[in-house]
């Protein structure tokens, strides 16, 4: 059995949020029926990571999610009849709960949880070091989740993750969502199309209804937060200067990954991400208005040529870190 985070009692909303999400990387929940984007786009990052695993190795998923990083890279030890020690962390409680219910069973999985609350009532993430309470990861990856942190909190995380590697070890992460000079005109970012439906949506009657009965200051701040589920892309160099100043070396490669118009439509109907809607009530108006937003931007996509008929062309980049020392 798992050890480490035992998920607290998820509210039915919480539930529904983590096994949407799921169910937006593996169709029907199946983990055996990979959506494609997620198989491909995870599958070179642990094409870097996995020659750096070996038996007994200790490896840290960092914003591991509902798991689906983590069930990949699972497939490929337990395929190379490997047993490693995975440490999974996340902040998302909805999420990480589907994480924790999916890999209970798994005796070499632990879970901790990302962030704290101190006695004053103040948030904030817990430091990889700290975690591993001295030891060090042979790999460390990331997945879909540094375009989620704030750049400023880069520097300090890439020191973190620097002084948590062992001795030949590497940190391998992906993202579909930073700008680079690499991609190709007829790719966009993962995120563009959510964030051309945040624009449809933007001036919603029914939802610019629901904005007019609130008070000035909350609605304001609602929009804010909603601005924030797909936050505008920063640089790839803010990362790479963040690890070069931690003494990693940096190589990036990239891909670009089809993303079929119906896991499009998955993805953004998951409770937590069509929250773009709010503060329409989630529910069938809601995804109603975000279904009918996610066909006309795959419509507009296909006419810039960033589109086919089943797909948008989705660049992601990949990171891989070694300790400069070490080489
Ligand atoms: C898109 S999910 C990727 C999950 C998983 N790695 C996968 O590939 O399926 C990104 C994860 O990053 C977590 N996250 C968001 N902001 C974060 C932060 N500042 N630090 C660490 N994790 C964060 C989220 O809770 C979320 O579970």
């Amino acid at each position: 059995m798992a050890t480490g985070w035992p998920a607290p009692n998820l509210t039915a909303a919480e539930v529904a949020d983590g096994e949407s999400y799921h169910r937006a990387l593996y169709h029907d929940g199946d983990v055996d029926r990979c959506a494609g984007w997620h198989r491909d786009s995870v599958a070179h990052l642990l094409r870097l990571a996995m020659p750096h695993i070996e038996e007994g190795s200790l490896v840290v998923d960092y914003g591991a999610g509902t798991g689906g990083s983590a069930i990949e890279l699972l497939k490929l030890t337990d395929a190379a009849g490997l047993t490693i020690e995975l440490v999974l962390m996340d902040p998302l409680v909805s999420w990480f709960g589907k994480a924790r219910q999916l890999l209970d069973h798994r005796d070499d999985v632990h879970f901790e949880f990302s962030m704290f609350t101190d006695a004053d009532g103040e948030t904030g993430f817990r430091r990889l070091d700290e975690v591993l309470d001295g030891r060090r990861a042979a790999v460390i990856i990331s997945s879909s989740t540094l375009h989620l942190v704030p750049t400023k909190a880069l520097p300090d995380l890439a020191m973190q993750f620097a002084g948590s590697l062992a001795p030949g070890g590497a940190f391998v992460w992906d993202s579909g969502d930073v700008e680079s000079g690499m991609k190709p005109a007829d790719a966009s970012l993962l995120h563009d199309p959510y964030r051309a439906v945040r624009e449809h949506l933007r001036d919603d009657s029914a939802r610019q209804a629901l904005l007019a009965d609130m008070p000035e200051e909350a609605a304001r701040l609602a929009e804010h937060r909603v601005d924030r589920i797909f936050p505008k892309p920063f640089s790839i160099d803010v990362i790479l200067d963040a690890f070069d100043g931690a003494g990693l070396t940096c190589t990036i490669s990239d891909h670009v990954i089809g993303f079929s118009n119906e896991d499009a439509k998955r993805f953004i109907l998951v409770p937590r991400l069509a929250e773009i809607a709010a503060p329409l009530i989630e529910g069938e108006d809601r995804n109603r208005a975000v279904t009918a937003a996610i066909e006309a931007v795959l419509a507009e996509m296909r006419a810039a040529g960033t589109a086919s008929e089943d797909e948008y062309r989705s660049h992601w980049v990949y990171g891989y870190h070694t300790l400069a020392d070490a080489n």
